[in-house]
Formats: structure tokens, sequence, C-alpha cells
């Protein structure tokens, strides 16, 4: 809601009419106890969407209320900002004496912390109700059944999905986009001018191949999200060259980033860490067809593909409501179809498997390998290791914007 990180959690405190001079205490208390990275002036704009989380984090755990409600608050986290954000809750919750619900996909590293677990239905209904061990005991075959990640399962087995919904619509190069020794600089607008930018990434080499899938890795805020956008051509880098292959080029040449837009759509998609970034229209089905207008698509064939796309990542029956109105793992599957419903030859997607559940993530992952395996070049990002190693060809790992390997 605020300019800088620091005004942002001192909001509740403001509304809840806090004398002054205990805010900013407060505040920096909280940044430390959500263990953020920067200092109180640091500008909300700058953040990756793992800070942003534990920005949101401090916001709540500065009010000090009695009962603390988190929606999946480490779903955009590696594993070890997640574990060292868990502990930070539970080292709260037990200083304060306060009552804690979270909502979780993933639920092992919660087990030891929580006294009770609740399983919903797909309607809302509840499934199981007890202690965790009480749970796990009597209904670990119904839950998996569900979907639900239970500890000591194996990976699911990814989706098979039909080539037809998925491929790209034309042949294309071998190498799509080839990204050399680039390093982007990022500042978070005209307020940031007398600071110096931010080093989001650094000589970084990458390739975007028809037929691969490459997984970008590295701990929250590495540079994953910067990466897989300069390779879609969404911005220019600082250094370096992002360049595709010239039998993709056009009357701009062969820097993605110098591409109108409709040119750039047809050749290379994106999905967004935040879904609702990505949303441009007003129903789900839309949405996927959007690109696929825009890009001058056989409409007979788009909505086929549009149709065939929703049922596999299980949104069907949402196809006429608002993208708005979804939930966040639906979002998150419906950025996903769309950008593969018109058939790009490069699909750079930011954490696609946030929020799913088992069967959704292997819906997911079904469909991303079999545009892979139908000639689409893929780049993803991701915290998500398990994905990484079921869906990569190559693997490239980030730490503070450098290759590590
Ligand atoms: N608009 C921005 N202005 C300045 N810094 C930014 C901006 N967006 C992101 N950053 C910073 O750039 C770095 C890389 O961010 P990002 O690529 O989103 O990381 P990741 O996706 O690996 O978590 C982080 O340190 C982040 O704080
Ligand atoms: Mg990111």
């Amino acid at each position: 809601v605020a300019e800088t990180v620091g005004r942002d959690v001192a909001f509740g405190l403001e509304n809840a009419r806090v004398p002054r001079s205990e805010i900013w205490p407060r505040v920096d208390a909280a940044l430390a106890a959500a263990r953020f990275p920067y200092a109180a002036s640091h500008l909300t704009r700058a953040l990756s969407g793992g800070e942003t989380q534990r920005l949101v984090l401090a916001g709540n755990l500065v009010l000090d209320n009695r009962l603390l409600l988190l929606d999946e608050p480490t779903s955009m986290l590696d594993a070890e900002a997640a574990a060292s954000v868990r502990n930070a809750i539970q080292h709260e919750v037990l200083r304060r004496g306060c009552t804690t619900v979270a909502v979780e996909h993933q639920l092992e590293p919660w087990l030891d912390f929580v006294d009770r677990l609740v399983v919903l239905g797909p309607h809302g209904e509840i499934v199981a109700d007890g202690t965790p061990a009480q749970v796990l005991a009597d209904h670990a075959d119904a839950l998996a059944a569900q979907g639900v990640w239970l500890p000591g399962l194996p990976a699911p087995a990814l989706l098979p999905v039909d080539a037809a919904l998925v491929s790209p619509w034309e042949d294309g190069p071998q190498r799509l986009v080839t990204a050399t020794g680039v390093g982007v600089e990022l500042r978070a607008g005209l307020a940031d001018r007398r600071a110096p930018p931010t080093v989001a990434l650094a000589d970084v080499d990458a390739e975007l191949r028809s037929g691969r899938a490459l997984a970008v890795t590295g701990p929250s805020g590495a540079g994953k999200s910067t990466l897989v956008s300069v390779l879609a051509g969404l911005s220019r880098p600082t250094s370096g060259a992002v360049e595709a292959d010239p039998r993709l080029a056009t009357r701009q040449g062969t820097y993605p980033w110098r591409w109108r837009s409709r040119d750039l759509t047809a050749r290379l998609a994106w999905a967004p860490q935040t879904p609702e970034h990505g949303v441009v229209t007003a129903s789900v089905r839309d949405e996927v067809l959007a690109s696929a207008r825009a890009c001058g698509r056989e409409a007979g064939r788009a909505e086929a593909r549009a149709d065939g796309l929703l049922e596999t990542l299980g949104l069907g029956h949402l196809r006429g409501v608002s993208p708005y109105h979804l939930s966040g793992g639906e979002q998150r599957r419906l950025m996903v179809a769309a950008a593969l419903g018109h058939g790009p030859h490069g699909l750079l997607l930011d954490e696609p498997t946030v929020g799913q559940d088992r069967h959704t993530w292997a819906a997911v992952l079904g469909a991303i390998s079999a545009a892979r395996t139908a000639g689409a070049g893929v780049a993803v990002s991701t915290h998500d290791l398990l994905a990484a190693k079921v869906l990569a060809d190559d693997q490239l790992q980030l730490s503070g914007g450098r290759t590590v390997r």
C-alpha cells in the first residue's frame, strides 16, 4: 500500500492510531521478525515475489494481534527461506501466545508446528479434522487421492497431454533466443534516481532452444524472474545481448525487446509470477484466446485448442468467469493456458507450479512438458526443485544475479 517498505508496514499501526514514537521501533522489529532482507527505506516496487511475501508478513506481525491468518505464506520462497520464515512465524506465535491459521498446500513442513489439521474437499466441505497424526493415520489414502501433498509420496506422474493442444503453431529454428553476458540493472522509478540501481543480473548466458526446457533456480531475489522476463523480450538488457535467431526476425530486427507487441506475442509467451498482472480480458476463455486473436491465428483451431487446454488444466467449468474471481492456483494455471493457447515458439514461465495440488501440478507440468516435446522452447523460473527435476533438460542456477552453475 505504500512507497517504502517502512511506510507499508507502518500502515496498519497508523490506522490503529498508535502513537508516532512507538511506530518505527515496532516496524523495524516486525521487518526483522519476518526475516525481511532490506532497510525500512527500501522501495516496495523494487522487490522480488518472495521479498514481497515477507513484507506482507511483517505488515501482519507488526499489529501484534491475537489472531494471525496466513494464506500460503511461503509459496514464493525457496526451501531455505521458507524454513526461516516458518521459524519466524513459530517464534512469534509462541512469544505472543496468539492463534494462527495457515492455509497450505505443502503439509510436511508445518506438521510439527500445528495442533490441528483441517482438510477441505473440492467443494469447501471438511474432509478430515483432527490432530495431524490422527488425520494422517486415518485418512492418508483419501488425502493422497484428493491430491494433497503428503510426506513420503513419490513425485506425481505427469499428465499426458495431446500435442495438438500445446505444439508451436509453426515450426521454428533450433536456437530461439540467446542471451550472452546479460546484465540487468533495475531502478524502481524516479524517486530512486540518486540511489545506485539494483544489479538484478550480471554476466549471465542462457539459451532458449526448441524442444528443450531450461529451469532457472536459485534463492529468493537471485534474479530468476528478471532473467525470464528479459528472455521474453519484455525489457532491454543493461549490458550484453538478448538476440533471437534471424529466422524469427521482424522489421525491427532480431532483438526481442525491439519487436512490436503483436510480433513478440506470436513468438514468445510469458506467464508472470503474479498472475493478476497478466490478466487482459474479462473471462477465462477470452483470456486464453486473447493472444491467438491478437496475432491473427485461425479462430476455429484457436478455440478448440483453448477449450482443450482449459479442460486439461481443470478450468473448463470456469470458462465464463472473470479471471479475477479465480483462486491463486487457478489463476496461475490460466496464465499457463494463455501462454500455450496461440502456440508461440518460446514459453517463458515464471513460477508456474505455485499453489498447485498434486493433480494440478501434474497437469501443469504435463502440458509444459508436452509443449517442449512438440518443439517449443521452454524456460521456467522456479523454486520448486521437484518441478525442475521432472521437467528440465538444462538447469541454470542463479545467486545474487550471477550464474552458479
Ligand atoms: N523494479 C525493481 N527495481 C529495483 N530492484 C528490483 C526491482 N525488481 C526486482 N528488484 C530486485 O532485483 C533482484 C532480483 O529480483 P527477481 O529477479 O525478481 O528475483 P527472483 O525471481 O529470483 O526472486 C532482487 O534483489 C529484487 O529485490
Ligand atoms: Mg521471482
